[in-house]
């Protein structure tokens, strides 16, 4: 378990992420049985939204749980709100948008207790920032949520420094983390401020995407993928390590920020290959390699 910020969160350090969970094939005890089997290997931190899976991947999780909800009190539970996808279930919307009004956060978190089946959220977080959104409306919303016990932890997801900070600034209490997208294909926020301000806040960041949402795998037509996925091979041979996989996780986990990664697969071999980054520990030259493949040229 690492701690998120001082304010006390604990989550493990791979969590696996449940955006995928509708392709896996799995319902009910067949469910239940992997989450047990992910819990067994000491992930017991899992990722949802209230929009994965055709706004159905929350309820599905929450009707395994149902059948053994002793298994609530121990995982953690994180998930987010405040993005509106059109869907056939949501005919309602007519547009691609965002909602960040108290009124809307404080509907949606309820809503994704009842498809979670449970009485609390460990942490919650605003998926994206909204064009329209004010601050006031995101923190009323929050302060709700945590006095009546619905929500423990709260934080935020792909939001800029800046709107971290405006956001922080109409609370009373830390954003425990900021969940972005970061992987050996995806650098930004190692430039653009997001790591320096996990640094200084502190929290560790939550990443998701950490493989390119798959991207590194079977990339023919795709430059920066393949130069990577050399250098990672050649990485690979000189750590021992089982695949390429975790040497691209084991990349993001030697950031100084002490991230947490978000998974993708429902697969065993690759929850392990995760859990092998953990093990693994890259020479600084190792790590630069890496970069360099990825950016194309080398360092300044
Ligand atoms: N906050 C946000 O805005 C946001 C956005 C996106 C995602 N997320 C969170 O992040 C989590 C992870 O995102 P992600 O699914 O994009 O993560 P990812 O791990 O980067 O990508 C997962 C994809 O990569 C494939 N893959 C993994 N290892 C592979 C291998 N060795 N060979 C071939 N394919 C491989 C998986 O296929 P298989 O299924 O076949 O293993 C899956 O399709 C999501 O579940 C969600 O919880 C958050």
């Amino acid at each position: 378990m690492i701690e998120l910020s001082p304010q006390g969160l604990e989550l493990t350090q791979i969590i696996p992420g449940m955006m995928r969970l509708d392709t896996w094939g799995m319902r009910g005890q067949a469910l239940l049985d992997w989450i047990k089997q992910v819990m067994g290997m000491g992930l017991t931190s899992f990722d949802h939204a209230d929009i994965y899976g055709g706004y159905g991947n929350e309820a599905l999780f929450g009707d395994a749980l149902r059948i053994e909800p002793s298994l609530r009190h121990q995982m953690q539970l994180v998930t987010k709100g405040g993005i509106q996808l059109m869907h056939p279930n949501r005919p309602d919307i007519v547009v691609n948008h965002y909602n960040t009004t108290a009124e809307h956060l404080i509907r949606s978190a309820e809503q994704s207790l009842l498809n979670l089946h449970t009485d609390y959220l460990d942490l919650y977080l605003v998926h994206r920032p909204d064009m329209l959104m004010h601050p006031s409306e995101i923190a009323e919303a929050f302060y709700q949520l945590r006095n009546s016990g619905k929500v423990r932890h709260f934080g935020v997801s792909n939001f800029t420094p800046s709107q971290f900070t405006l956001l922080e600034a109409y609370l009373d209490f830390p954003l425990v983390t900021n969940q972005v997208e970061f992987s050996v294909l995806h650098l930004d926020p190692l430039y653009d401020g997001t790591f320096d301000q996990a640094l200084l806040s502190p929290y560790a960041p939550m990443i998701w995407s950490p493989l390119a949402g798959g991207r590194l795998f079977g990339a023919t037509d795709d430059p920066q993928a393949q130069r990577v996925v050399a250098v990672l091979e050649e990485v690979a041979r000189e750590v021992e390590a089982r695949d390429i996989d975790s040497v691209a996780l084991a990349w993001i986990l030697q950031h100084p920020s002490n991230p947490t990664i978000i998974t993708g697969s429902g697969k065993i071999e690759r929850l392990q290959s995760a859990l092998n980054a953990t093990e693994l520990t890259l020479s600084r030259q190792q790590w630069f390699r890496i970069l360099v493949a990825s950016l194309g040229h080398n360092v300044p």
